[in-house]
């Protein structure tokens, strides 16, 4: 064998854990969907994988009305009914004990002094030390009140020099800049940054933390990760159902603040950002910051050029049918929340200026697919004729440096366009589109695909939350969004928002009329959404 590097085996993901320490966490809105759905199996899994040592105790508080043996029921049933839960009668007899409950309101100082001393009294009994995770999964209404409480029962400061008292705090934060910024300096007033972890499930993805390894531990990419070679970014974050009972919550929220402030600002971060000088909490994160500053600010008048919103009506998605928006639960007969958002954004640095970066959220569309294509220029002199259409024609070469720009794109230009496409999920990996020769007697090109497949190479990955849980009780907030990132992320939204306001003003005092467009469930979206690309001669990735 050839001397020179060899690649060893890729170890087994959960070895690079090192297993925690003994803590104790409390999950307030602990009766809630959240905490069965995707918190309890998390705790319930990394127990079974011996990667929570025996003495991680979990507290569950909320306001409803139940008991410790009432709450291990409901996990038990939950666990028994989650498709990704291996439930074994063994693991659980050991797992069921350190389940506890007890009710208390939120803004109550006295139901958080009882909290207090029933968690010293329980960390007495299982030997934990004084490690504490408070988990807030209520709804964001009550974040206020249970951080004061928090503060007012002393559960704040860390017991001693050898422990550390930690904050996780859901989505969404915040509903615009705003009151992102108010929430910030609440929290911040009671714990210290380092304390506090903004979640956001996207995160926890292995295949969006594979984005990172991808352009990062890979050579041949970067050099070419940039405007000289890139033609254009698109991000598709699509889910097939629709807001299925959730019309309460989604009215006050929509896609954009629902989706594209949060997974979608994360995935244009995590693609487009500067390599950091090291893969740490402080380094990653700001990069990222410095990305989303780089997005182009816009002005409320331009708003409706760069971004379209719909709501889906009747259809059928992914074989089921889904009532119009307007049908659902909770949701007001003329409301106008958005349940789709396109966005053509531009991000003013060195790497990018010029590429467009296509973004796009939605329910009720034809598949669940979250996906990042990077689509790069073409050949510069292409010698073959494709079978595809394409002609071979040279382009012109003042073109060759400039990214697309309008009517620049000849047909069946895309077809002859390299195309890497990371699967965020489902069917998750990535594959990269290039040309190949047809066989036969005549120089014909079509499209082929290089693959890589996560089932294939490592099996299912596990659940985000597993693993952000795992990095809260190892205290790694690399995977968290600290508090510049979360209030640029808003900023930028909050253009939007105000762009659609003025929209809507505009068509109120009858200046301009305001039509949301609609599009049927289990369609691409709107026919604006695909105008938004084809005015500069390009077509989504997906249709
Ligand atoms: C949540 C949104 O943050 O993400 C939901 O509130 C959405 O509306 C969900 O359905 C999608 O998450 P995933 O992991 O299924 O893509």
């Amino acid at each position: 064998m050839s001397e020179g590097i060899v690649l060893e085996e890729v170890p087994d993901v959960q070895a690079q854990f090192q297993v925690s320490t003994p803590a104790m966490m409390v999950i307030f809105g602990a009766s809630g969907d959240l905490a069965n759905r995707k918190l309890i199996p998390a705790i319930y899994r990394l127990s079974q994988q011996r990667l929570l040592p025996p003495n991680f105790v979990v507290l569950g508080y909320a306001r409803s009305p139940l008991n410790d043996e009432e709450l291990r029921l409901r996990a038990r049933n939950s666990l028994l009914a989650n498709p990704e839960v291996d439930f074994q009668s063994a693991d659980w007899e050991a797992f069921a004990p350190r389940l506890y409950y007890m009710s208390g309101e939120y803004d109550d100082a006295e139901g958080f002094n009882r909290l207090r001393e029933r968690i010293v009294d329980l960390e007495d009994q299982w030997n934990i030390g004084g490690n504490r995770l408070f988990y807030l999964s209520t709804p964001p209404s009550v974040y206020e009140p249970v951080i004061t409480c928090l503060g007012s029962a002393g559960l704040v400061a860390p017991v001693d020099n050898h422990c550390w008292t930690r904050v996780v705090i859901e989505k969404p934060f915040g509903s615009d800049l705003h009151s992102a910024h108010k929430l910030n300096d609440h929290v911040l007033s009671v714990f210290d940054e380092e304390q506090v972890y903004r979640i956001d499930h996207y995160l926890g993805k292995e295949t969006v933390q594979n984005v990172l390894v991808f352009r990062f531990a890979n050579g041949i990419f970067e050099p070419i990760w940039n405007r000289n070679y890139v033609d254009n970014v698109q991000i598709t974050v699509a889910e097939s159902i629709g807001v299925e009972g959730r019309g309460g919550y989604y009215e006050k929220s929509g896609a954009l603040r629902d989706m594209m402030q949060n997974h979608l600002m994360q995935l244009v971060s995590l693609t487009a950002m500067e390599p950091p000088i090291a893969f740490d909490a402080k380094a990653v994160r700001d990069q990222k910051v410095n990305l989303l500053q780089a997005i182009r600010p816009l002005r409320p008048e331009e708003v409706p050029n760069y971004v379209v919103r719909a709501q889906y009506g009747a259809g059928t998605a992914d074989t089921r049918p889904v009532p119009a928006y307007l049908d659902e639960n909770g949701v007001a007969s003329n409301s106008t929340t958005e349940t789709y958002v396109a966005w053509r954004l531009e991000i003013d640095n060195w790497r990018w200026q010029g590429v467009p970066f296509y973004l796009r959220t939605g329910k009720a569309l034809p598949r669940k697919a979250s996906e990042i294509s990077v689509t790069f220029r073409r050949a510069p002199h292409l010698l073959f004729d494709s079978a595809d259409g394409f002609d071979g024609a040279t382009r012109p070469p003042e073109e060759i440096n400039q990214p697309s720009t309008l009517g620049m794109i000849q047909n069946g230009d895309s077809l002859s366009r390299n195309v890497l496409t990371m699967r965020i999920q489902p069917d998750e990996g990535i594959t990269l589109k290039t040309l190949a020769k047809r066989p036969g007697p005549s120089v014909n090109l079509t499209p082929v695909n290089l693959e890589f497949t996560y089932g294939h190479s490592f099996g299912e990955p596990p659940d985000a939350y597993q693993r952000l849980l795992l990095d809260v009780v190892l205290g790694d907030s690399t995977l968290f969004t600290r508090r510049d990132e979360v209030e640029l992320a808003w900023q930028r939204i909050t253009q939007v928002l105000d762009g659609w306001q003025m929209q809507e003003e505009l068509g109120a005092n009858g200046s301009a009329p305001f039509r949301l467009p609609h599009y049927p469930a289990g369609t691409w979206g709107p026919a604006e959404a695909n105008a938004l690309l084809e005015r500069e001669g390009q077509h989504w990735v997906i249709e």
